[in-house]
């Protein structure tokens, strides 16, 4: 059985991780949605909203429940993935713009554990621009983002915001 780690601020989830979570479980046989726990990057949601937006998107998309966990880390992102006994940390891709980005933490991550191994997924192209600061942006400013996050997550942004 192949586990693979999805890491992220997840803050909040998109349709985006969504689609790369969809993806991912064609390709592994569980994955553990991973939300780092960091405070110096000054979260909108604190672990736990982003925890239960994650678990409500999942049953909302329909994905097997037994087949994904929701979990938070701290520290290095490969011992969080040994603790876990798992060896494949899934990153998704969208434009060039991640590309050197994704190449430097997967050569970092290399480094630190060779046991490691980073597997990229492309990001439908729908959803190819949407970025979880974007979706916080767009909202703060009175725009809609309801197509572009998960349907439990809409809400709970606007309402985060104030709008
Ligand atoms: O969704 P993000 O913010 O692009 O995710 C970044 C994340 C969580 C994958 C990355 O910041 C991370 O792995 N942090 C843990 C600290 C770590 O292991 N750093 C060294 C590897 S670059």
């Amino acid at each position: 059985m192949t586990t693979a780690i999805y890491p992220g601020s997840f803050d909040p989830i998109t349709n985006g991780h969504a689609s790369i979570l969809r993806s991912g479980l064609v390709a592994f046989d569980k994955i553990i949605v991973a939300v780092l726990n960091n405070d110096s990057k000054h979260p909108l949601f604190s672990v736990e909203e982003r925890i239960d937006m994650i678990q409500e998107s999942v049953v909302d998309m329909g994905a097997d429940p037994a087949r994904v966990e929701v979990d938070s880390f701290h520290g290095l992102l490969v011992d969080y993935v040994k603790s876990k006994n798992a060896r494949v940390i899934l990153r998704g891709l969208r434009a060039v713009a991640d590309f050197e980005y994704e190449l430097q933490m997967a050569n970092m991550n290399r480094h630190l554990n060779d046991e490691v191994e980073t597997v990229f997924i492309m990001a439908n192209d729908a959803y190819f621009y949407v970025a979880s600061n974007l979706c916080k942006e767009v909202t703060r400013l009175g725009g809609d983002v309801s197509k572009l996050v998960p349907r439990p997550v809409a809400p709970k942004l606007r309402a985060k915001l104030g709008m």
